[in-house]
């Protein structure tokens, strides 16, 4: 479905990614890892199509991804972002407007009954029932958090990314949206790039754990090198592949200790 090939990206002089190669199919849970500034949140950019790559190639389906984000090409950046004016239920109507309409355009009648059912649904599963009318101002930032994630599973994208979706929510809060994301997923049959900072999280969640890293280091021109994808492990089964978590734990915090020095 998603297909990366040998792609590379700098800012100016620069080297942030490179020689990063990826097929992805349809139906994956791809979790992505990495030490901090290490181009996660970047290479995610390029797949929504809000960045291109320096050099190297896209595809979604077969088709180069379009040089800006379209509603049409399916994909949802986790922005964390909410529409300000909207209460809370109307935000998550307004996503399902989306959903086979041109933008905008408001739903009348039956069908604007049944946005409104599948809202408080919603609602319901992210424990935000209470908050229906409420405006994003009047709530806390997990609780924001959680109805930009929602908003973006309504949306039903046929590829989800997230940037560090749980980052501002309480462990029990967390696990509760671990589980709807799950549902979500199995239920939508959604392809998901998530990043994480959290390795039990991206062993639990995902089908297939991508970790990007910088291996090649030149300490005279410390920009020259990009990093890649160093370690790329399906988990189809969760238990057989529990003893690598310490393996990808060391690669992740190896790196960040490099970079404290
Ligand atoms: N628009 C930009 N212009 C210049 N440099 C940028 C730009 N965006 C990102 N970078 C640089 O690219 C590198 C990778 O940034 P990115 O945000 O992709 O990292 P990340 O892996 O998501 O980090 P974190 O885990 O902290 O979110 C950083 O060194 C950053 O400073
Ligand atoms: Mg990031």
């Amino acid at each position: 479905m998603i297909s990366v090939s040998r792609v590379t990206k700098s800012y100016d002089q620069v080297r942030v990614l490179e020689r990063v190669s990826l097929e992805v199919a349809a139906g994956t849970f791809c979790t992505i890892v990495g030490a901090s500034g290490c181009g996660k949140s970047t290479f995610l950019r390029m797949l929504l199509g809000q960045e291109q790559p320096t050099s190297g190639e896209i595809k979604l389906a077969g088709k180069p991804l379009a040089p800006e984000p379209t509603p049409e090409r399916g994909i949802v950046f986790q922005r964390y972002s909410v529409f300000p004016h909207l209460t809370v239920r109307d935000n998550l109507v307004l996503a399902g407007d989306f959903e086979g309409t041109p933008i905008l355009a408001r739903r009348f009648g039956a069908a604007r009954r049944a946005a409104i059912a599948a809202a408080d649904e919603m609602l319901e599963k992210i424990g935000l029932a209470q908050a229906a009318t409420r405006y994003p101002s009047q709530l806390s930032g997990g609780m924001q958090q959680r109805l930009a994630i929602a908003q973006a599973l309504m949306k039903s994208p046929p590829v989800l990314l997230l940037d560090e979706p749980f980052g501002a929510l309480d462990p029990g809060i967390r696990t509760d949206m671990q589980d709807l994301l799950l549902d979500q997923w199995r239920e939508r049959q959604l392809t998901i790039f998530m990043v994480t900072h959290d390795i039990p999280e991206a062993f639990k969640l995902g089908t297939r754990l991508i970790v990007f890293d910088k291996v090649r280091h030149d300490p005279q021109f410390p920009n020259a090198y990009g990093a890649t994808i160093t370690y790329d492990l399906p988990i189809q089964d969760k238990i057989a592949t529990a003893g690598k978590r310490a393996a990808v734990e060391t690669l992740v915090s190896t790196h960040k200790k490099d970079e404290a020095s």
